[in-house]
């Protein structure tokens, strides 16, 4: 285990190596405990480095057997070797060649960082420090080698040996007993992106050719008898290919292209280049074992890593501090991508919703960091949703700001400038400064001030003058490190609704406002404060505000309700309508809220439901009526309300409004559910998909408002369901009320699903997310259940992660029961898979927002981790952040 060390690394200490590794040759036998890796390495001074600096070679938990220098033997003792490090002093100043041989135990590796096992597969996870796990090296970012791989293996164990790059040589040895396999990739990468596979998997093949005619292999490779379920991840491959060529104008560059399907991994997937390797839960999909949102979520995250091989791989980061330089646009790519192969509208809405509840709550707790962070004790810490997401929305802002055709020209620039380098979020934003021509200084604040900065607008018709005066002003609270922020520059998308639809958008230049303030529609808040008057404005309209979500801000305008209404029936903004809906609910819940508690009722609008009732019975676009009837999740309140959150009141508010809603739309509930019933064979595409989201939306309601005819219409569709979708979804309608038929439901779904781990993961999932007072204790048993393993990161997260982040009610027990069982398997965790205990612990983030209470009880068990004298530098970063 790394040992911490209390300095962080700091970002304007960056400097260029001192040596360069022009190439790696790594030859590697594979042996369940006992592995070997002879890595020759050909290093040289780095012109932009100090000269006669000492060669300082990363390690993590190795041991070398051998190291020689041109050949000549290196005594072991003056090479300074210690686990974490190889050091030698006084290197020569020319080209030399070191080579070292270490042995690891991949059998041994429960971190699941470096070279470990899964199954009976032998994988790698190098990003962000895992090569160090393997050999000693200059594990960062910004030292680029060729690599050459020669592995070997018993070639019953592992008939199938992979690595980056295209294979070059493969042969049999020891007369076919052993075999081996030489691959080379001849784009220079950082030591993040190496990967190997070893293992006896089923494979799937296919191939694409790119536009300029070059035939590329491609192939998945996931557990026997899987090689099915590999089939639309390898559709979504092909597609995600031929997007990147028209969209972006980039093409593929290896003869191959691998994907391995692994069922033991810390994240979501892996950029290796030439050699993906996944979650297998980000592969594996059949109509009958994945929910629609799995194959989204597969789609989405297959594009992800594909896209990586131009953002990440070929433009990779100078130091971790850039991180976002490949993850925010990478995620950015694939938000485009998924929303030209679904809708724009629906992908939107789906976007904003997992941002607001992943990252705005990081953004507002102790955990706040910068999309461009400057310290850090533990970088793998920092792959978080402020990188990923909001470092997607930056990138949006700046399409919006300087438009579509600077933001492409922009695009190309930095993939012709940068190509082949290691480069900084600096490069990255002045291509599209030159682009635009223009100064995007303040607007690189994004980068480098943390927090979700608050927009009040107010509006002010003046009917004699027939103008509309709208103000804005921004407002950001201090956080972590950050107590002062200089103003940011807030892309606000506008429009203002008449009685007919949206009126022309007239300016004059008083008040400072401009024409080209709101070129496009679009408004710049670049100061502290700002109006605008719009001229020729017939009646007061309602406006609205930041439409498509042009900015990662929160919005606060005082709409009155009627105002409201007129958007979710009117406003030409898909998003805003969608949007009015979510905030006319907000405003409803946060003052049942208040109500009950202060001992009364809660509150009933039938102005809102009626609006609802409105939008279920036109339903043109089933996917977007789906997501018009979700009310905003009790996650969603208790972030609306910011301090002093009550999740018992929270939760009694949300089913009372659930209920009122179920009753009293109960017949265009049901009316719903029968139109959208299946039409047709089975497909997962956005059509089918968002029918079926309705018909689901629906019958969730209907048995809020109606409990015993809501269950048996539930039963049926448990019965008759062959898809996961139409399964979970009456599972989870049937879940909401206790008693046997829930209990019964839960068995036969067991029973029909447990031969598929992923699938029992959604039955682990669905379980602890049931708000009830005995929910800790079915959790206690469940963990001993043969399915669960602690070892595993997809069973962690599905029963314990899923009560953490999912349960508000359980997880904050007015008790702390559910605070003191997170924070024990926190511990237990961190003795095996330190990353994987440190991501559950961020469940903390908001427990300063909550009243006084439950505060006081979260802070005894985040307190009660810190006392811990053995915490690995993951759990450790994060505890004392969460208090700091
Ligand atoms: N780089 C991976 C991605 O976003 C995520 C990842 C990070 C995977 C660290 C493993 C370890 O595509
Ligand atoms: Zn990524």
């Amino acid at each position: 285990m790394r040992t911490d060390s209390a300095e962080p690394v700091r970002l304007k200490d960056y400097k260029a190596p001192d040596y360069l590794i022009d190439a790696v040759d790594l030859d590697v036998k594979l042996h369940a405990t006992a592995t070997r890796i002879v890595s020759r390495l050909s290093i040289r001074p780095n012109p932009h480095g100090r000269r006669d600096a000492a060669l300082v070679l990363d390690g993590d938990g190795l041991n070398a057997r051998r190291i020689t220098l041109d050949g000549e033997a290196i005594d072991l003792d003056k090479a300074l070797l210690s686990p974490d490090q190889l050091t030698l002093a006084a290197p020569p100043q020319r080209p030399f060649a070191l080579e070292i041989e270490t042995e690891i135990d991949p059998s041994a590796n429960t971190r699941l960082m470096g070279l470990y096992r899964s199954g009976s597969a032998y994988c790698t996870q190098c990003e962000p420090e895992g090569f160090r796990r393997i050999t000693y090296f200059l594990d960062r970012p910004d030292v680029l080698s060729v690599y050459t791989v020669r592995i070997e293996a018993d070639r019953s164990e592992a008939p199938l040996l992979l690595s980056n790059g295209n294979l070059i040589e493969a042969g049999d040895l020891e007369g076919g007993k052993r075999h081996y396999a030489v691959w080379r990739d001849p784009f220079p990468k950082p030591s993040y992106l190496f990967a190997l596979v070893g293992g006896d998997l089923g494979s799937v093949h296919d191939e694409f050719i790119t536009k300029s005619g070059r035939k590329v292999a491609l192939g998945i490779h996931v557990e026997h008898g899987k090689e099915p379920h590999a089939a639309y991840a390898m559709d979504a491959l092909k597609r995600s290919m031929a997007w990147d060529e028209t969209a972006f104008g980039r093409e593929y560059d290896l003869d191959v292209f691998n994907i391995v399907a692994v069922s033991d991994f810390n994240m979501g997937a892996m950029e290796n280049k030439g050699l993906n390797i996944f979650n297998d839960k980000y592969v594996l999909a059949s109509p009958a074992t994945a929910t629609d949102a799995d194959y989204a979520h597969i789609e989405a995250v297959i594009a992800h890593e594909y896209f990586h091989n131009w953002t990440g791989n070929r433009i990779t980061c100078r130091d971790w501090f850039q991180l976002c330089l490949k993850e925010g646009l990478t995620v950015f790519r694939d938000h485009e991508f998924s929303s030209d192969m679904r809708s724009r509208a629906v992908h939107r809405i789906a976007d904003v919703r997992a941002l607001r509840a992943a990252q705005f709550p990081e953004d507002a707790g102790p955990l706040a960091h910068n999309v461009r962070p400057e310290t850090y004790h533990e970088i793998n810490n920092f792959y978080t949703a402020t990188i990923y997401e909001k470092g997607a929305e930056v990138i949006r802002m700046l399409k919006v700001l300087i438009g579509e055709a600077a933001f492409a020209r922009g695009m190309n620039l930095y993939f012709d400038r940068y190509d082949g380098t290691a480069a900084t979020i600096e490069d990255f934003i002045s291509c599209f400064a030159e682009a635009a021509n223009r100064d995007l200084t303040a607007f690189s604040r994004w980068y480098h001030q943390s927090g979700t900065p608050l927009v009040e607008a107010n509006g002010a018709y003046d009917a004699a003058a027939r103008t509309f005066t709208l103000e804005f002003r921004q407002f950001s609270k201090p956080t972590p490190g950050q107590d002062h922020k200089e103003p940011f520059v807030i892309p606000i998308a506008l429009g203002l609704v008449g009685r007919d639809g949206d009126l022309p958008l007239k300016v004059g230049a008083q008040n400072g406002a401009s024409a080209l303030e709101i070129s496009r529609a679009v408004f710049e808040l670049s100061a502290p404060s700002r109006k605008i008057t719009f001229l020729d404005v017939p009646s007061r309209p309602v406006p609205s505000l930041l439409r498509g979500f042009s900015a990662p801000v929160r919005l606060d305008y005082p709409a009155s309700e009627a105002d409201l209404i007129t958007l979710i029936a009117h406003d030409s903004d898909s998003f805003n309508r969608w949007q009015a809906a979510q905030t006319y609910a907000s405003r409803l819940l946060l003052r049942s809220v208040a109500n009950i508690r202060a001992g009364g009722e809660a509150r009933h609008d039938q102005g809102f439901i009626d609006a609802l009732g409105v939008v279920l019975n036109k339903s043109s676009d089933p996917a977007y009526t789906a997501q018009m009837i979700t009310l905003p999740s009790e996650a969603d309140i208790a972030r609306d309300m910011g301090e002093d959150v009550d999740p018992d009141a929270i939760h009694a508010a949300r089913d009372a409004l659930r209920q009122a809603i179920g009753k009293s739309l109960a017949a265009g509930l049901l009316s719903a559910y029968a139109r959208h019933a299946e039409n047709g064979p089975y497909s997962p595409d956005a059509e089918a998909a968002g029918r079926r989201a309705l018909r689901n939306a629906a019958l969730d309601l209907y048995c809020a408002g109606e409990p015993v005819e809501g269950a048996r219409l539930a039963a049926r569709q448990f019965e008759a369901a062959d898809t996961m979708t139409n399964e979970i979804a009456a599972l989870g309608a049937l879940a909401q009320r206790a008693g046997s038929l829930r209990e019964g439901a839960l068995d036969t779904f067991y029973r029909r699903h447990a031969a598929e781990a992923l699938v029992i993961d959604k039955w682990f999932a669905l379980q602890a997310m049931i708000p009830e007072t005995d929910t800790l204790e079915r959790i206690q048993k469940l963990m001993r259940h043969a399915a669960f393993s602690l070892q595993n990161p997809n069973r962690v997260r599905s029963l314990i992660g899923a009560f953490a982040t999912g349960n508000q009610t359980r997880f904050n027990a007015p008790d702390g029961s559910g605070y003191d069982f997170v924070a024990g398997v926190v511990l237990d965790l961190d003795q095996k898979n330190p990353q994987v205990a440190a991501r559950l612990l961020a469940a903390f983030k908001s427990w300063r927002s909550l009243e006084a209470k439950r505060r006081g009880l979260a802070e005894a068990a985040l307190r009660r981790i810190a006392a811990e004298g053995a915490l690995s530098a993951d759990v450790k970063d994060i505890v004392e952040r969460s208090l700091g």
